[in-house]
């Protein structure tokens, strides 16, 4: 089954905090995929809160971004969809598997797991407030005693949803332990409208693996893209054409790391993106020989130009011995 008209069966993990506008980018830029948006809080862009404003902005970005939604006031919900659709965004995610506490005491978020009605009434109201499409990502149930995901998945399909994203854990587990890929099999063979499973995809034959596993018409991907943001092209690439990716040279993951530093600076300012640069050069050199001592080194510099320093010493080093 086509996932509406999305270029790829392979979706980018809305993930907050890290997917702004220069990860979108950079994902991008390595070929085909879709990309999801940090969840935007309906409360602060319906109020065009500057910063959430400027989350939800998609306008100059030129490939398609799925906005995603968190919230739970009905009408706060239709002024922010009418507003994601103004601010370019090309479909509309509305989140309801975020497990944490402070999004939960908003009645956000995973709580909607356990207030279908409120659930179902929140998508029909975005439904009818935009032409974009509307899709719902959630979990299997909040805890080992409330798994209800076949049940509020056939709730999204009856309320207007588009597609579904499941992620196989449940809200107590928050990202430990395995996915449930069984749930998510069990949802694909009851509903009509495309599903797309997530959770612990981390390779091109993983994210096969899945498909073939549970029937899935697409994946999405989160915590495996981070420091690898060709990881989503080269999923698509297997899948579409059984290319299997080689490994990355590591002046390719130099350059990827430069470029995203570049572009956090170019969005946030130079003071910022130092601050943001520390938590991905951990993510770029994860596995790479002596990391631990330059990650040391690099989150105690205080000025881009030194940081730029340590990253052509660090990486330096491994591509003139030819790795
Ligand atoms: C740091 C972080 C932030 C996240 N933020 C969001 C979010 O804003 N909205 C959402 O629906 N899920 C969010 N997630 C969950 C991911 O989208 C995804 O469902 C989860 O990581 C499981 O997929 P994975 O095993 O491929 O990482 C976040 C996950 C992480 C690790």
């Amino acid at each position: 089954m086509q996932i509406l008209d999305f270029n790829s069966k392979v979706f980018l993990a809305p993930m907050a905090g890290i997917t702004d506008k220069p990860l979108r980018k950079l994902t991008a830029s390595f070929g085909c995929g879709n990309i999801v948006s940090e969840m935007v809080a309906i409360n602060a862009l319906s109020r065009k809160n500057a910063k959430t404003y400027r989350i939800a902005d998609v306008r100059d970005e030129d490939y398609p971004v799925v906005v995603q939604l968190v919230g739970s006031d009905l009408d706060l919900f239709a002024d922010s969809a009418k507003l994601a659709e103004e601010l370019g965004a090309y479909s509309l995610d509305l989140n309801m598997g975020c497990p944490v506490k402070k999004i939960i005491a908003n009645k956000s978020g995973s709580y909607l797991m356990t207030d279908i009605c409120l659930a179902s009434k929140i998508i029909s109201t975005v439904v009818q407030a935009t032409s974009l499409p509307v899709s719902v990502k959630f979990r299997k149930g909040w805890d080992y005693n409330n798994i209800n995901a076949l049940e509020f998945a056939k709730m999204c399909e009856e309320s207007g949803a588009s597609y579904v994203t499941v992620h196989g854990r449940t809200r107590s587990e928050f990202y430990s332990g395995t996915a449930d890929w069984d749930i998510i099999g069990e949802i694909k063979s009851c509903l009509n409208i495309p599903v797309i499973g997530n959770g612990d995809i981390n390779s091109p034959q993983k994210a096969r693996e899945m498909i073939e596993y549970t029937g899935v018409d697409g994946v999405m991907v989160g915590r495996a893209a981070l420091g690898q943001p060709w990881l989503i092209s080269d999923i698509h690439n297997y899948l579409e054409k059984g290319i299997l990716p080689t490994s990355k040279p590591v002046a390719v993951v130099k350059s990827a790391l430069l470029t995203h530093i570049n572009w956090l600076v170019e969005y946030y300012g130079e003071k910022l993106a130092l601050g943001l640069s520390r938590k991905y050069v951990c993510w770029y050199c994860k596995n790479m020989r002596d990391a631990r001592k330059f990650r040391e080194t690099y989150v105690r510099i205080d000025n881009l130009a030194q940081a730029y320093q340590e990253i052509d010493n660090y990486f330096d080093t491994y591509i003139s011995e030819g790795e």
